[in-house]
């Protein structure tokens, strides 16, 4: 087997030599970015693309920081690429593929809107024998996935929950909100498992109590759920990753509780867009005194909450690192040589190699050691830091 791709990834090594030639990345431009397509074009002559890059939504902000970051990472590569958007829809995601395909890309870097339905558009792909690594989510229950580059999303999970403990005060019957992600998103289920890890023994001797998923409170006995068992609590919790699905929620849970639901709470959110809304919707309740609440992406606007004393923490995923990683597969693939992996993941159908990056926890305390200090961002991009 493996002989057998070293083989190919020669024949594509050559193949590329003549290709690449005189070729220039047009996506470096830095275009603003109208519509669904981001950058892009490819090498001038005859619209050949490299590397395909498709990306789940800009209706949720980690996936423009994303395209910002590959733009930054492209600006001086020798391939040309070209960056997709899906918009929510595995229709629209699988067209974006056959689109870069017709444009004879070799390697296909994607985040896939839906990991199961995906599956498709990589199988698509890899019958045109292109590479498919899967960004940030994996794509599950097809052995068209060649590679996976991600964060520790079980860690993200932890952090978060840690940081709950951490923060939750002293005494019993602590009240616990908990959202989830995109039940199509199996980072969803890792954010979760990962909370689920921490959360689980302290719902179970009472430290705290569940305020708004029936589902949670009948597995509070168990500290390893099945992805089942998963399912029916994220069924119940999910905010689709969306941020005014997460508001709705938090509003029509705020209005059930009762005033021993209320007080100083805790709150599981899973991610930052989703984190503002529901932060906005507890800090309105009269009846709730003090939130605690998580978030993960570090957005800019999660940052000046988290400055604002509005949002607790957030998990930091330096996505230059994902962009990097991604990148270096693909122009590996490109140069004929084997990638290099740390691990793999069962996407349910076999064992994807991996590449996996930590996670950083940051709160007030931390901005500027982790996010300015580190050129992420920009001081001036914030107030009253
Ligand atoms: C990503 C998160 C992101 C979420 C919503 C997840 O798959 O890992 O970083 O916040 O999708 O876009």
């Amino acid at each position: 087997m493996k002989k057998v791709k070293l083989i190919s990834a020669m024949l594509v090594a050559m193949l590329m030599a003549f290709m690449v030639v005189g070729c220039s990345n047009d996506s470096a431009g830095g275009e603003s970015g109208s519509g669904e397509k981001s950058s892009g074009g490819g090498k001038k002559s005859g619209g050949k693309v490299n590397v395909g890059i498709v990306l789940p939504t800009k209706d949720e902000t980690r996936w423009v920081q994303d395209e910002a970051r590959f733009k930054d990472a492209l600006k001086d590569s020798d391939y040309s690429t070209e960056i997709l958007f899906s918009q929510g829809s595995s229709a629209k995601e699988k067209e974006n593929v056959e689109t870069l395909i017709s444009k004879g890309i070799d390697v296909l870097i994607i985040a896939p809107h839906d990991g199961a339905a995906a599956g498709a558009a990589a199988e698509a792909a890899k019958k045109d024998k292109i590479t498919v690594i899967a960004y940030d989510r994996l794509i599950t229950e097809t052995d068209a996935v060649d590679y996976y580059v991600t964060f520790d999303s079980v860690a993200v999970g932890e952090a978060q929950g840690q940081y709950l403990v951490d923060n939750a005060g002293d005494g019993k019957g602590i009240p616990l909100y908990l959202y989830g992600g995109a039940v199509s998103d199996n980072n969803a289920f890792l954010f979760f498992e990962g909370a689920w890890k921490v959360l689980q023994p302290k719902i179970a001797d009472g430290t705290f109590v569940i305020a708004n998923s029936s589902e949670a409170e009948a597995f509070k006995d168990k500290a390893e759920l099945s992805r089942d068992e998963m399912g029916k609590i994220l069924g119940q919790i999910t905010t689709s990753w969306n941020a005014n699905e997460a508001k709705n929620k938090a509003q029509t849970h705020l209005t059930a509780a009762s005033k021993d639901k209320k007080g100083d709470v805790l709150v599981l959110a899973p991610n930052d867009d989703t984190s503002r809304a529901i932060a906005d919707v507890f800090a309105s309740d009269p009846d709730v005194s003090k939130y605690v609440i998580t978030g993960q992406d570090a957005e800019k606007a999660s940052i000046q909450y988290i400055i604002d004393g509005k949002q607790s923490m957030t998990v930091f995923k330096d996505v230059r690192t994902l962009v990097a990683d991604a990148m270096g597969i693909a122009v590996d693939i490109l140069d004929g040589k084997t990638p290099e992996t740390t691990g793999s993941y069962d996407n349910g159908s076999k064992e994807v190699p991996a590449k996996q990056t930590d996670v950083i926890v940051v709160e007030q305390e931390n901005v500027k050691s982790e996010l300015i200090d580190s050129g992420y961002y920009e001081e001036s991009d914030f107030s009253g830091l």
